[in-house]
Protein backbone atom coordinates (compact mmCIF):
# COMPACT_ATOMS: atom_id res chain seq x y z
CA UNK A 1 0.00 0.00 0.00
CA UNK A 2 1.44 3.61 -0.53
CA UNK A 3 1.53 6.45 1.66
CA UNK A 4 -1.82 8.00 0.28
CA UNK A 5 -3.11 4.67 0.67
CA UNK A 6 -2.38 4.61 4.12
CA UNK A 7 -3.44 7.97 5.08
CA UNK A 8 -6.89 7.25 3.58
CA UNK A 9 -7.29 3.94 5.77
CA UNK A 10 -6.63 6.41 9.31
CA UNK A 11 -8.41 8.75 8.29
CA UNK A 12 -11.54 6.56 7.75
CA UNK A 13 -10.90 4.84 10.63
CA UNK A 14 -11.68 8.48 12.29
CA UNK A 15 -15.02 8.32 11.73
CA UNK A 16 -15.54 5.96 14.91
CA UNK A 17 -14.96 8.86 16.91
CA UNK A 18 -17.52 11.17 15.74
CA UNK A 19 -21.12 10.29 17.24
CA UNK A 20 -24.47 11.71 15.63
CA UNK A 21 -24.60 15.47 17.29
CA UNK A 22 -21.19 16.12 17.73
CA UNK A 23 -19.20 18.82 16.54
CA UNK A 24 -15.95 18.01 15.12
CA UNK A 25 -12.90 19.96 14.68
CA UNK A 26 -11.06 19.74 11.38
CA UNK A 27 -7.60 19.54 10.89
CA UNK A 28 -5.59 20.82 7.68
CA UNK A 29 -3.35 18.39 5.42
CA UNK A 30 -3.30 15.54 2.69
CA UNK A 31 -4.35 13.15 5.28
CA UNK A 32 -7.23 15.19 6.93
CA UNK A 33 -8.53 15.75 3.24
CA UNK A 34 -9.30 11.98 3.19
CA UNK A 35 -11.22 12.72 6.70
CA UNK A 36 -13.09 15.32 5.25
CA UNK A 37 -14.16 13.24 2.36
CA UNK A 38 -15.11 10.58 4.50
CA UNK A 39 -17.12 13.09 6.70
CA UNK A 40 -19.66 14.18 4.02
CA UNK A 41 -21.22 11.07 4.37
CA UNK A 42 -22.37 11.95 7.87
CA UNK A 43 -22.84 15.96 7.04
CA UNK A 44 -26.65 15.24 7.97
CA UNK A 45 -25.97 13.79 11.27
CA UNK A 46 -23.53 16.05 12.68
CA UNK A 47 -24.04 19.46 14.27
CA UNK A 48 -21.05 20.87 12.34
CA UNK A 49 -17.49 21.51 11.69
CA UNK A 50 -14.61 23.94 12.93
CA UNK A 51 -11.77 24.15 10.96
CA UNK A 52 -8.21 24.68 12.16
CA UNK A 53 -7.60 26.64 8.70
CA UNK A 54 -9.13 28.12 5.35
CA UNK A 55 -8.17 25.84 3.27
CA UNK A 56 -9.81 22.85 5.24
CA UNK A 57 -12.72 25.76 5.60
CA UNK A 58 -13.45 25.81 2.18
CA UNK A 59 -13.54 21.59 1.16
CA UNK A 60 -15.89 21.00 4.41
CA UNK A 61 -18.21 23.68 2.93
CA UNK A 62 -17.60 22.30 -0.73
CA UNK A 63 -18.55 18.77 0.88
CA UNK A 64 -21.95 20.55 2.19
CA UNK A 65 -20.31 20.19 5.77
CA UNK A 66 -21.70 23.41 8.16
CA UNK A 67 -18.86 25.22 9.77
CA UNK A 68 -18.86 27.13 12.57
CA UNK A 69 -17.09 30.05 14.32
CA UNK A 70 -15.23 28.59 17.49
CA UNK A 71 -16.16 31.21 19.56
CA UNK A 72 -20.12 30.30 18.89
CA UNK A 73 -20.08 26.78 20.33
CA UNK A 74 -19.42 25.06 23.25
CA UNK A 75 -16.14 23.45 22.21
CA UNK A 76 -15.50 20.77 20.05
CA UNK A 77 -16.63 16.89 20.79
CA UNK A 78 -13.43 15.67 18.57
CA UNK A 79 -10.61 17.11 16.80
CA UNK A 80 -9.13 14.87 13.70
CA UNK A 81 -5.98 15.96 12.59
CA UNK A 82 -2.67 14.60 11.07
CA UNK A 83 1.27 14.79 12.27
CA UNK A 84 4.25 15.59 10.85
CA UNK A 85 5.89 13.80 13.68
CA UNK A 86 4.36 11.91 16.55
CA UNK A 87 5.79 9.88 19.17
CA UNK A 88 4.35 6.71 21.10
CA UNK A 89 3.52 9.08 23.60
CA UNK A 90 1.38 10.75 21.24
CA UNK A 91 3.46 14.25 21.43
CA UNK A 92 3.28 15.60 17.63
CA UNK A 93 4.89 18.22 15.58
CA UNK A 94 2.82 19.73 13.30
CA UNK A 95 2.80 22.88 11.06
CA UNK A 96 4.02 21.39 7.73
CA UNK A 97 1.18 22.62 6.06
CA UNK A 98 1.17 25.98 8.10
CA UNK A 99 -1.97 25.43 10.05
CA UNK A 100 -0.01 24.92 13.25
CA UNK A 101 -1.87 28.22 15.50
CA UNK A 102 -5.58 27.32 14.59
CA UNK A 103 -4.36 23.69 14.92
CA UNK A 104 -3.55 24.29 18.35
CA UNK A 105 -6.27 26.60 19.71
CA UNK A 106 -8.99 24.10 18.22
CA UNK A 107 -6.86 20.86 19.62
CA UNK A 108 -7.51 22.86 22.85
CA UNK A 109 -11.02 23.22 23.00
CA UNK A 110 -11.69 19.91 22.12
CA UNK A 111 -12.45 17.31 24.53
CA UNK A 112 -10.93 14.57 22.36
CA UNK A 113 -7.70 14.55 19.69
CA UNK A 114 -7.74 11.77 17.11
CA UNK A 115 -4.15 11.97 15.17
CA UNK A 116 -4.72 10.63 12.03
CA UNK A 117 -1.01 9.66 10.67
CA UNK A 118 0.59 7.24 8.43
CA UNK A 119 3.22 4.85 9.76
CA UNK A 120 6.17 6.76 8.27
CA UNK A 121 5.28 9.43 10.74
CA UNK A 122 5.75 7.28 13.55
CA UNK A 123 9.35 7.95 15.62
CA UNK A 124 11.41 8.04 18.71
CA UNK A 125 12.54 11.02 19.48
CA UNK A 126 10.75 14.83 17.54
CA UNK A 127 13.26 17.01 16.02
CA UNK A 128 14.37 15.29 12.72
CA UNK A 129 10.94 17.28 10.62
CA UNK A 130 12.18 20.95 10.88
CA UNK A 131 9.86 22.48 13.80
CA UNK A 132 7.57 24.98 12.45
CA UNK A 133 7.36 28.58 14.82
CA UNK A 134 4.70 31.34 13.57
CA UNK A 135 6.07 34.30 14.07
CA UNK A 136 5.42 38.22 13.94
CA UNK A 137 6.81 39.55 10.53
CA UNK A 138 8.22 42.60 12.75
CA UNK A 139 9.85 40.25 15.34
CA UNK A 140 11.38 37.46 12.42
CA UNK A 141 15.25 38.11 13.08
CA UNK A 142 14.94 38.80 16.73
CA UNK A 143 13.25 34.96 17.57
CA UNK A 144 15.85 33.72 14.94
CA UNK A 145 18.56 34.78 16.81
CA UNK A 146 16.97 33.39 20.12
CA UNK A 147 16.61 30.19 18.43
CA UNK A 148 20.25 30.23 17.51
CA UNK A 149 20.85 30.41 20.87
CA UNK A 150 18.40 27.59 21.91
CA UNK A 151 20.27 24.97 19.51
CA UNK A 152 18.22 25.33 16.28
CA UNK A 153 18.49 25.78 12.84
CA UNK A 154 15.76 28.34 12.32
CA UNK A 155 15.24 28.92 7.81
CA UNK A 156 12.40 31.36 6.78
CA UNK A 157 9.60 29.62 5.00
CA UNK A 158 9.87 31.78 1.61
CA UNK A 159 6.64 33.12 0.22
CA UNK A 160 4.92 31.75 3.08
CA UNK A 161 1.90 33.74 4.96
CA UNK A 162 -0.56 32.01 7.48
CA UNK A 163 -4.16 32.35 7.08
CA UNK A 164 -3.10 35.10 10.30
CA UNK A 165 -1.02 37.07 8.04
CA UNK A 166 2.30 35.75 9.81
CA UNK A 167 5.37 34.59 8.87
CA UNK A 168 6.92 30.93 9.65
CA UNK A 169 10.38 29.85 10.58
CA UNK A 170 11.12 26.16 10.23
CA UNK A 171 13.56 25.06 12.62
CA UNK A 172 16.01 21.99 11.34
CA UNK A 173 18.79 21.07 13.77
CA UNK A 174 16.79 19.70 17.13
CA UNK A 175 16.86 16.86 19.13
CA UNK A 176 13.58 17.39 21.02
CA UNK A 177 14.23 15.05 23.81
CA UNK A 178 11.86 16.69 25.98
CA UNK A 179 9.18 18.43 24.07
CA UNK A 180 6.67 20.00 26.92
CA UNK A 181 10.18 22.37 28.03
CA UNK A 182 11.03 23.32 24.45
CA UNK A 183 7.61 23.87 23.04
CA UNK A 184 7.20 26.11 26.56
CA UNK A 185 10.45 27.84 26.09
CA UNK A 186 9.65 28.74 22.54
CA UNK A 187 6.91 30.15 23.29
CA UNK A 188 8.30 32.63 26.15
CA UNK A 189 10.16 34.35 23.01
CA UNK A 190 8.19 37.59 22.32
CA UNK A 191 6.92 37.37 19.03
CA UNK A 192 6.13 34.05 18.73
CA UNK A 193 2.59 33.23 18.05
CA UNK A 194 3.02 29.17 18.53
CA UNK A 195 5.20 26.68 17.92
CA UNK A 196 4.71 23.43 16.35
CA UNK A 197 5.17 20.97 19.11
CA UNK A 198 1.88 19.87 20.59
CA UNK A 199 3.18 18.01 23.48
CA UNK A 200 1.46 19.99 26.47
CA UNK A 201 -1.91 19.15 24.82
CA UNK A 202 -1.01 15.84 23.29
CA UNK A 203 -3.13 13.79 21.04
CA UNK A 204 -5.30 11.21 22.76
CA UNK A 205 -5.48 8.93 20.39
CA UNK A 206 -3.30 8.28 17.67
CA UNK A 207 -4.39 6.20 14.80
CA UNK A 208 -1.38 5.03 12.54
CA UNK A 209 -2.28 3.85 8.83
CA UNK A 210 0.24 0.37 8.35
CA UNK A 211 0.65 -1.98 5.76
CA UNK A 212 -1.46 -4.56 8.09
CA UNK A 213 -4.12 -2.00 8.71
CA UNK A 214 -4.91 0.72 11.66
CA UNK A 215 -3.02 0.20 14.88
CA UNK A 216 -4.80 2.15 17.54
CA UNK A 217 -2.32 3.74 20.16
CA UNK A 218 -4.05 5.63 23.56
CA UNK A 219 -2.97 8.10 26.00
CA UNK A 220 -3.59 7.09 29.31
CA UNK A 221 -4.14 9.97 31.74
CA UNK A 222 -0.33 9.98 33.44
CA UNK A 223 0.80 10.07 29.67
CA UNK A 224 1.65 6.08 29.48
CA UNK A 225 0.60 4.84 26.34
CA UNK A 226 -1.17 1.68 25.85
CA UNK A 227 -2.09 -0.23 22.26
CA UNK A 228 -5.18 -1.34 22.16
CA UNK A 229 -3.91 -4.05 19.76
C1 LIG B 1 -0.68 21.21 8.88
C2 LIG B 1 -0.34 20.04 9.73
C3 LIG B 1 -0.58 18.68 9.15
O1 LIG B 1 -1.33 17.95 10.05
C4 LIG B 1 0.73 18.00 8.93
O2 LIG B 1 1.55 18.84 8.12
C5 LIG B 1 0.55 16.65 8.23
O3 LIG B 1 0.11 16.85 6.93
P1 LIG B 1 -0.19 15.65 5.94
O4 LIG B 1 -1.43 14.99 6.44
O5 LIG B 1 -0.39 16.34 4.61
O6 LIG B 1 1.00 14.73 5.93
O7 LIG B 1 0.12 20.14 10.83
O8 LIG B 1 -0.32 22.41 9.48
Amino acid sequence: MDQEALKKLCAEAALAFVEDDMMVGVGTGSTVNHFIAALAGRRSRIAGAVSSSEASAKRLREAGIPVLDLNGTGGCDVYVDGADEVTSQLAMIKGGGGALTREKIVAQASRKFVCIADASKLVAVLGRFPLPVEVIPMARSLVAREIVRLGGRPVLREGAVTDNGNAILDVHGLSIVDPVALESALNQLPGVVTNGLFARRPADVLLLGTAEGVRRIDRSPAGVTVPSQ
